[in-house]
């Protein structure tokens, strides 16, 4: 595509979901497969289920381009043409992009500007040029904190990011394997207790209450929000939390596991408690292969314990950029790069 007419923005829905992650695949692989890296696997089932999630609870930060047919050049489709997409969310403050892509032959047309710019401000931007809020330009917003994982390896969308303040900061590194060395990921001391998250919530009216409010203290000391919502999307996609405590005491962090072997999130008010904690969400759950989780370098714990038992670095590491130079991860392993 060398000559297309002007982009149409609009918010999405969940019928663009399938022409969406058309365009992720095509603009990863592009670049990737210039690196030498393969294709994306075949399987979209965990990222569509994400997408819907955020759709469902930020339908005002997900947002497409499109090209009409009369805009392109040749033949083709009646429908529009859907080039790129953004989608983020916004959790207690913290604005978080999930993902930003745009299709290669529409790239470095000011295309993924305009669609960072709509999800940043959660609404179209007015005629005379966009009133978006940043960092460096509060407006009237709530957020206090904008951030986003990026690929090490593309320069473009951490330049994109960095000039609008939200710089890049911190690596992390997916770490993936089968554990063979356990005691790098010890049981927990005798003195502590992991509690499935299910036997809470089913702990009569109060328990879904109870668990909530339990996540969410750890989530507000650890992270300094809460997301809530996100817990529920965890639980509802088959990941198993446990609570870990001092017996009938104190909380003192959680960690999901789950039976595809994504371990995570993990948070933990003493960073020490990390690797037992991720000893609770490999122990805890019947893992079908190896097991994978993102690691903040600045958890290192997590990463000397994960390294110890056996797992390895699994490609190029991502990078945190955030838009304040505190970063809340050295006690926190999130979801994954698209969610905090
Ligand atoms: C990243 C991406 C979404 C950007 O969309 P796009 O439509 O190509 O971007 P735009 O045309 O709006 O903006 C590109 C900007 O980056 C700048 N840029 C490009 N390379 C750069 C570099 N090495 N250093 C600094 N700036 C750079 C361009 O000059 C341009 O800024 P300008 O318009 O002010 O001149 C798109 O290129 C893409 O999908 N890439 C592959 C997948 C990807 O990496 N997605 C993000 C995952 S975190």
């Amino acid at each position: 595509m060398r000559h297309f007419g002007p982009v149409t923005y609009r918010l999405g829905r969940e019928a663009d979901i399938a022409a969406c992650l058309g365009v992720w695949r095509a603009a990863v692989d592009d670049y990737q497969g210039r690196l030498g890296m393969p294709p994306l696997p075949e399987e979209t089932g965990p990222i569509r289920r994400h997408l819907t999630h955020m759709l469902a609870t930020d339908p005002d930060r997900f947002w497409v381009g499109e090209i009409s047919r009369e805009g392109r050049e040749g033949s083709g489709p009646a429908e529009p043409w859907l080039v790129g997409f953004a989608v983020a969310t916004v959790r207690d403050g913290l604005w978080y992009l999930a993902m930003l892509f745009v299709l290669p032959a529409a790239q470095g047309h000011g295309i993924g500007a305009a669609l960072l710019d709509r999800a940043q401000a959660g609404r179209d931007t007015p005629p005379g040029g966009p009133a978006v809020p940043g960092p460096d330009n509060a407006l009237d917003t709530e957020i206090h904190t904008w951030g986003m994982a990026t690929d090490t390896a593309q320069p473009i969308s951490n330049a994109i990011y960095a000039r609008r303040g939200m710089l890049p900061r911190l690596p992390i590194w997916r770490l993936a394997g089968e554990p063979f060395r356990w005691s790098a990921v010890p049981d927990l001391a005798s003195g502590l207790e992991a509690i499935p998250f299910d036997s809470i919530a089913a702990n009569g009216r109060d328990g879904p209450r109870q668990l909530a409010e339990a996540v969410g203290e750890i989530d507000r000391k650890v992270l300094g929000l809460t997301h809530p919502s996100d817990h529920e999307f965890l639980r509802r996609d088959g990941r198993a939390g446990f609570l870990v405590r001092e017996r009938g005491g104190r909380v003192l962090g959680y960690a999901y596991g789950s039976s595809s072997g994504r371990l995570g999130p993990v948070a933990a008010l003493d960073p020490d408690l990390l690797p037992s904690l991720l000893g609770v969400g490999i122990r805890q759950t019947p893992i079908l292969g190896t097991v994978g989780t993102w690691v903040p370098a600045s958890a290192e714990p997590a990463i000397r314990a994960l390294l110890a038992a056996g797992l390895r670095f699994d490609r190029f590491p991502g990078i945190l950029c955030w838009s304040r130079p505190d970063l809340p991860f050295a006690r926190y392993l999130p979801i994954n790069l698209a969610m905090v």
